[in-house]
């Protein structure tokens, strides 16, 4: 039998969605103890060396949230590695929404890549550099997600939207929960220059650091979601038009990639996306 305390408290924590903890949020999935939390548990760093890389998840799945994290990537050479944050759902039919920073050599920009899966398919690839360092500090990168539209953000600036264009029969998603995933992993094969750029092994281990871990999301149980007591704000949030304004500057300057521009890829034709508002 519970106590009316803790019963007060399994509900109060059912229905408060924000989470800011490593130590009792989430779970280490893999790599042991390469994935190490500190200062008790507002930070989480995880390594790579020759025999594996590492990861942690959300210990709950989210049907729409604002997802916050600050991110301080692997220093130096990179070229190899990718440090992933992103959302998904579970299975073969899956819906991910990504943000993948792949490593350079030293000096040169990491590539933030950008997706979105919905049914298990993806192909909506959107890659950036960044207008900092992203290695000398930590940088808040945000995926929200809403019935109406997906936008990244770093440091506060959007950098992409993907809207809900189901009533145009394009998928969207919106029907399968999701966990938050970080990890640190190698992927020399086609991570930095298009697979030309190597790891290189005599730098192991390498590390990247997250903090601040916040999630304002509608806790998925199984059967039905909650939202948390601040949701609305996200929930129905769309891009002022300052907003607008810093995505074009994004969107001009940093996006390397955009496969709505590459009609080669598509032979018969671009993503009907592609040409709507
Ligand atoms: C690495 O640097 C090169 C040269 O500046 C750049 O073209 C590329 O986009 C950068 N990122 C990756 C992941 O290769």
């Amino acid at each position: 039998m519970y106590s009316p305390a803790i019963l007060f408290l399994l509900s109060s924590a059912f229905i408060s969605a924000s989470m800011a903890n490593f130590g009792t949020d989430v779970d280490v999935t893999w790599g042991g103890q390469r994935a190490v939390v500190t200062n008790n548990g507002q930070q989480l760093s995880l390594s790579l060396d020759r025999s594996s890389g590492a990861g942690f998840q959300s210990k709950q799945e989210f049907l729409f949230g604002k997802f916050d994290m600050k991110i301080k990537l692997v220093h130096g050479n990179s070229a190899g590695t990718v440090t992933a944050y992103y959302l998904s759902s579970q299975g073969a039919l899956h819906d991910e929404i990504d943000m993948e920073f792949l490593g350079n050599l030293s000096g040169q920009p990491y590539t933030l890549h950008t997706n979105v899966y919905t049914q298990g398919k993806g192909n909506k690839e959107q890659q950036f550099h960044l207008w900092f360092d992203p290695t000398a500090d930590f940088h808040t990168y945000t995926i929200l997600w809403n019935p109406q539209q997906i936008m990244w953000y770093v440091d506060g600036t959007p950098i992409r939207v993907y809207r809900n264009h189901e009533s145009s029969g394009v998928a969207y998603p919106s029907k399968q929960a999701m966990r938050m995933y970080s990890s640190l992993w190698d992927a020399e094969d086609w991570a930095t220059q298009g697979g030309r750029v190597k790891t290189d092994w005599t730098q192991a281990p390498f590390t990247a650091s997250f903090s601040n871990v916040d999630i304002n999301g509608c806790v998925w149980s199984g059967s039905g979601s909650s939202c948390g007591p601040s949701s609305s704000s996200w929930m129905n949030q769309v891009l002022v038009a300052s907003d607008q304004q810093k995505l074009a500057w994004v969107q001009k300057n940093y996006m390397t990639y955009n496969y709505c521009s590459d009609a080669q890829r598509f032979p018969q034709g671009l993503p009907p996306e592609c040409s709507l508002a």
